[in-house]
Parts: structure tokens; sequence; C-alpha cells
């Protein structure tokens, strides 16, 4: 991880694939589920307050709190 940059830009280092769109919170594409670790998220304008009470986060405004985190875009 680089300082400051979203879990959705880490794993695009690796993972050219990872789903996105808009990078604004806004879109949801990169809704991806929270397999392990917490996360910090600047924006959320997509998920409904169900989609977060169940572990879903946005990878492009998600920041590690955890020094681990495991997200599945699959899900
Ligand atoms: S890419 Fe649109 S909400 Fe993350």
């Amino acid at each position: 991880m680089l300082e400051g940059e979203s879990l959705l830009d880490a794993v695009l280092r690796n993972r050219a694939d990872a789903p996105y769109a808009c990078k604004g919170g806004v879109c949801g594409t990169c809704r991806a589920f929270l397999v392990s670790g917490e996360v910090r998220m600047d924006r959320n304008f997509a998920l409904e307050p169900e989609e977060v009470e169940s572990g879903y986060v946005l990878a492009c405004q998600s920041h590690p709190v955890t020094e681990r985190v495991e997200l599945d875009f699959d899900r």
C-alpha cells in the first residue's frame, strides 16, 4: 500500500481487472465484501446502510485501518 491510496488502487496495481468506474464513491461498481480486517471509507453515495452493515465496502473509498485487509469482489 502506498500512503493515502485507496484499496482499489492498491488492488489495481496487481490485478488490472478489478471492477470500478467512477472512483468517486457514487457508482457502486467497486463494491466488495470485506472478508477480514477493517477499513475506513471516505465517501459512500452508493451502498445502502444494509449493505454496509452486511460487510460491503466501496474499494475506491476504502483505506485500511488494520494491517491486513481481505476483500472479495465476487461476492
Ligand atoms: S468506482 Fe464508483 S463507487 Fe467505487
